[in-house]
């Protein structure tokens, strides 16, 4: 298969609008079967245009059981997916779409206080799982910036909550900043964090200190990654004993490929995780933003899309 199986077809039957630049898009089942359930976190890849894939976290819950709901937001740069949403797509148009995968998933119930910090569109998973956490009467606290309320996503459903579990920060007034909120949430919190790059590196940086298993955060773009040493290597695949070597130009993903292994992937630039491939041995040069910096050292995973070898690797492929 050339990427993650787009075995699902979606027809859009409905457009809304959310906020400025943000809308709303329902895709149905074309066969009105049940479409794989989804817990919040997930996320979906979608054929933009004919060879033209695009992720899209999945909101939570469900419309319908044949029915998914995205929000994309027009951006002004990128590659022009949110601009063939915005611009292009009309309802009854059908996508193929793959089967929801969710790297950003909610820990099995805790009795502690589930904190989720959501930046501009990064809402759309973080919402989900504030609905989750609701729905199952768990402790949780959510912060979203934004640089304005209309410019909310959900401003109107977020704003009627009135037990303190929410709170809007609009940064065009005075607002707390990422750190003064994360040095009041005690350490042996839950975090789920999911923004703009800048936010999500200031996330980094600020919860390195803190048990890895409670950090949790999603990119919804590829930030710059510092180039490190991009020298051929060599892996082993475990599962058919063959070798490849992998030139300072290719990726393991790519040297897969051309050599007839067929691997997922999807957006080839370190941020779905449909690419990720089990290390056994062999040390990795990470270069993917699944994966926080924080967990690199003890990941026995690694994207084949862009993360690469210090080492011969022996991979379980
Ligand atoms: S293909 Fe998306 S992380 Fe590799």
């Amino acid at each position: 298969m050339a990427s993650s199986e787009l075995g699902l077809k979606l027809r859009l039957v409905e457009v809304r609008y959310g906020a400025p630049g943000i809308n709303l898009y329902r895709l149905a089942a074309c066969d009105g079967q049940p479409l794989p359930a989804i817990e919040p976190g997930a996320h979906i890849d979608l054929e933009v245009a004919p060879g033209f894939l695009r992720q899209y976290s999945l909101l939570w819950p469900q419309p319908r059981l044949d029915t998914y709901e995205i929000a994309v937001q027009e951006a002004s740069e990128g590659r022009g997916g949110s601009r063939a949403w915005h611009r292009q797509s009309v309802t009854g148009e059908i996508y193929p779409g793959s089967e929801p995968r969710n790297l950003f998933a909610l820990n099995a119930a805790t009795a502690t206080t589930s904190y989720l910090l959501a930046g501009g569109i990064g809402i759309t998973p973080i919402i989900s799982m504030y609905r989750k956490l609701v729905a199952e009467g768990r402790p949780v606290q959510l912060h979203y910036w934004t640089r304005s309320a209309e410019a909310a996503l959900f401003h109107d459903e977020l704003a009627a909550v009135s037990d303190g579990s929410v709170r809007l920060h609009h940064t065009s007034g005075p607002a707390p900043r990422l750190a003064d909120v994360l040095a009041d949430i005690p350490n042996d919190a839950p975090l789920y964090c999911c923004g703009p790059t800048r936010m999500i590196d200031a996330f980094d940086d600020l919860t390195a200190q803190r048990p890895l298993h409670l950090v949790h955060r999603e990119r919804f773009a590829a930030a710059p990654v510092e180039a490190g040493p991009a020298g051929s290597f060599s892996i082993h695949l475990a599962r058919s004993g063959r070798t490849l070597e992998v030139g300072a130009d290719e990726t393991v993903l790519s040297a897969c490929l051309a050599a007839g292994i067929d691997l997922d992937y999807s957006c080839e630039e370190g941020i779905c995780g449909a690419c990720e491939v089990r290390v056994l041995s062999g040390s990795v040069d990470h270069r993917d933003q699944v994966i926080a910096p924080a967990a690199r050292a003890t990941s026995t995973v690694m994207m084949a899309c862009c993360s690469r070898g210090l080492t011969t690797l022996d991979l379980d492929i």
